[in-house]
């Protein structure tokens, strides 16, 4: 028999788990993929522990337990003053991928096209293509990555279905002032294009920066799907739970594909989440400074190497400039240092359709133990 053709011919492996895998088998240390390798708070894992080993172990709700989806109500009115209804505008699911799978899902159809900035996280393209969106590739401006508006301003037409953003942005750190919102809600004024904000390190922001969501600007969260994980606002990227908050209209066509696709989300994961949203709000109002001094520890350890940084500006994520080191492109270069100096890291160049000839830039995960820091950059410096 024939089996029949690959819906996603272009799909491989991921980069990050390729590399993970290549720094498994070289002992090398691991900096490629984005987890931490600390645990969760404490109090966490005690309500989650709690709810398992009392009877909380059947289906949830399929939008989520209602107390979890309270105090994500809670959370984004006091931060970014948003007045979301719990019932109807907030949908808890399977980690952020599975909230962006399921906001494509329900909102690109055939034909209709999709604009992502490069470098951009690898999850977005392949959903719109099984639905049959055309994703339509838009560069970021080196050095800080910013959108070109002029792009973006002649990419917009009729058939603009929805733009996708990542702010805090992975791989890059950049993240949104007041006047990038602003200049969103000017160019998508009196259009039906829709925004996706993929904001999953919303709470990883630096230098007393606010982090600026989409629900900030009245006019951009009546047309935007807004998507966060508690994998890392909390350090535990392998619970696999987020959320979408979207208004209503929107969040009704989310839910139908999310009942489908996973039906509804762990549930003592939920109700521990719930708790601990109520009981330490402090939590994520200190990760910032819990980060920045990890990204500060980080680029201090590397000042005397030959790598080039602008300190990142949000995400546990750290560009370095190896252009005086090497002209290696990023992929082999990623390579030869998992093998030959035993630290991994990301290349950026997988993160674009067709990247630039000339990228110097590796990705490094700093939330990290200090004394992996240490090792690592101490492996670095030797360069
Ligand atoms: C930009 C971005 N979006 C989404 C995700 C996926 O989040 P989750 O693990 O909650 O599915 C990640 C994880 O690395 C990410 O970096």
């Amino acid at each position: 028999m024939n089996y029949p053709p690959s819906k996603l011919p272009q799909v491989g492996t991921t980069i990050f788990t390729r590399m993970s895998q290549l720094a498994a088998e070289q002992g090398a240390i691991n900096l490629s993929q984005g987890f931490p390798d600390f645990d969760g708070p404490a109090l966490l894992k005690e309500r989650v522990c709690h709810y398992l080993l009392n009877g909380h172990n059947q289906y949830a709700p399929m939008t989520g337990v209602p107390a979890l989806r309270q105090a994500i109500a809670s959370k984004i009115k006091s931060l970014y003053g948003y007045s979301a209804n719990a019932d109807s505008e907030i949908t808890v699911t399977s980690g952020a991928t599975e909230a962006i799978f399921a906001a494509i899902a329900a909102l690109v159809g055939p034909g209709d096209e999709v604009i992502v900035f490069d470098p951009a996280y690898d999850c977005y393209e392949p959903a719109i293509s099984l639905n049959g969106g055309i994703t339509h590739h838009l560069p970021l401006l080196p050095p800080h990555f910013g959108i070109d508006w002029d792009r973006l301003k002649d990419a917009l037409h009729s058939k603009t279905r929805m733009v996708i953003v990542n702010n805090p942005h992975n791989p890059t750190g950049a993240v949104f002032s007041r006047a990038d919102l602003d200049t969103l809600a000017e160019l998508l004024r009196g259009s039906d294009t829709l925004m996706l904000g993929d904001e999953v390190y919303e709470h990883i922001v630096f230098d007393g920066q606010p982090h600026l969501s989409l629900l900030c600007h009245p006019e951009l969260a009546q047309r935007s799907v807004v998507v966060s994980s508690f994998g890392k606002t909390y350090h535990t990227t392998g619970w696999k739970v987020g959320y979408v908050v979207a208004p209503a209209l929107l969040s009704a066509e989310v839910r139908k594909v999310h009942q489908y696709l996973t039906f509804s989300t762990s549930t003592p994961f939920q109700l521990g989440l719930a708790d601990f949203l109520e009981a330490e709000p402090d939590h994520y109002l200190q990760l910032p400074s819990f980060y920045q001094a990890k990204r500060d520890e980080f680029c201090q350890l590397l000042a005397g190497s030959r790598f080039r940084l602008t300190p990142t500006r949000g995400t546990y994520f750290q560009l370095l400039d190896y252009s005086a080191i090497s002209d290696r492109n990023d992929v082999e270069m990623a390579e030869w240092l998992t093998r030959e100096v035993g630290v991994a890291a990301i290349p950026i160049s997988v993160f674009y359709s067709q990247p630039p000839a000339d990228l110097r830039w590796l990705r490094f995960c700093f939330a990290k133990g200090s004394e992996t820091l240490q090792k690592a950059a101490e492996r670095l410096c030797k360069i």
